[in-house]
């Protein structure tokens, strides 16, 4: 059966590591980061963006976790990633999802705090814990300016207001990471996320974490869950490439390539779980 992510995420943060949160594309991909998490004795946290989503749907989606719950010797919570709307956040509630993020990031605190309460009011009824975002975490593909950083980077005084207000469970930090490939030299506010730390007790999150340089500081900062999509899909999309440029078209079968190009995605799925010290926490 799923797990609750607060369980995870609650042990994480009393014993100081960080659980990647692994954006999954489909039933292949689900199956190996489960794979991968069981040979790590790692607890596993997958989660659903809003394409995934809108591709498959949260049934088909929640029926394979289950099933690859259901058959994993390790922990395994299903999330969804960036929930903007009503609609597809009630829809992962009533399908079994593990937690849900309301994305009300870019609103403005007030209105952030409405929706999350919203939200917040309605999964806890149902079992269901909460992500939100505070401040806003922007893409790798814009460099921030000044402006930026101090109109989107999270304010301590304010998480801590904002955890108050909601009762959310896990809070996502805006602290110099950026979704998707940087074009510019991403660098973690570490004196910002430990006077948010100090501030709130619930568990941080950090999101764009692929191509990250210094993620394995932020556990003791009271980072417990980091979310990484781009870094899984280089090498599936380099291998994908690399088959179908290599094989006679007679060999080409959806399950060999796909199946081989999300399995080429295994050492990077490894090594996430190792620096962040998830490894072993089953
Ligand atoms: P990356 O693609 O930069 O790893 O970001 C993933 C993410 O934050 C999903 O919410």
């Amino acid at each position: 059966m799923l797990v609750n992510t607060k369980e995870i995420l609650d042990k994480a943060r009393k014993e100081g590591y960080a659980v990647p949160a692994f954006n999954i594309t489909d039933m292949q991909s689900i199956m190996t980061v489960v794979k991968v998490c069981e040979e790590e004795n790692a607890p596993c946290l997958i989660e659903a963006a809003e394409g995934t989503i809108k591709a498959y749907g949260t049934t088909y989606l929640a029926a394979i976790a289950e099933v690859a719950a259901r058959k994993a010797k390790v922990p395994v919570a299903l999330h969804l990633d960036h929930g903007k709307t009503f609609e597809i956040i009630i829809q992962a509630i009533r399908d079994g999802f593990s937690s849900v993020m309301i994305d009300a990031s870019q609103e403005s605190f007030d209105e952030n705090v409405r929706l999350t309460r919203q939200i917040v009011d309605i999964a806890h009824a149902c079992g269901v814990s909460v992500e939100a975002e505070l401040g806003h975490v922007g893409v790798g593909s814009q460099a921030p300016t000044q402006e930026d950083m101090e109109k989107y980077l999270t304010k301590p005084e304010d998480a801590k207001r904002f955890v108050e207000l909601t009762n959310v469970d896990f809070l996502a930090v805006a602290v110099g990471t950026a979704h998707g490939l940087y074009t510019f030299e991403p660098k973690i506010d570490l004196e910002r996320l430990k006077q948010i730390s100090e501030t709130v007790d619930v568990p941080l999150v950090i999101h764009g974490g692929s191509g990250t340089p210094g993620l394995e500081q932020t556990p003791p900062l009271g980072v417990s869950k980091v979310n990484v999509f781009t870094d899984l899909q280089i090498p599936i999309r380099k291998k994908v490439k690399e088959i179908i440029e290599s094989e006679p078209l007679e060999r080409l079968t959806a399950v060999r390539i796909w199946k081989t190009a999300n399995e080429a995605a295994e050492p990077v799925i490894r090594d996430y779980l190792r620096k962040l010290g998830a490894s072993g926490k089953a």
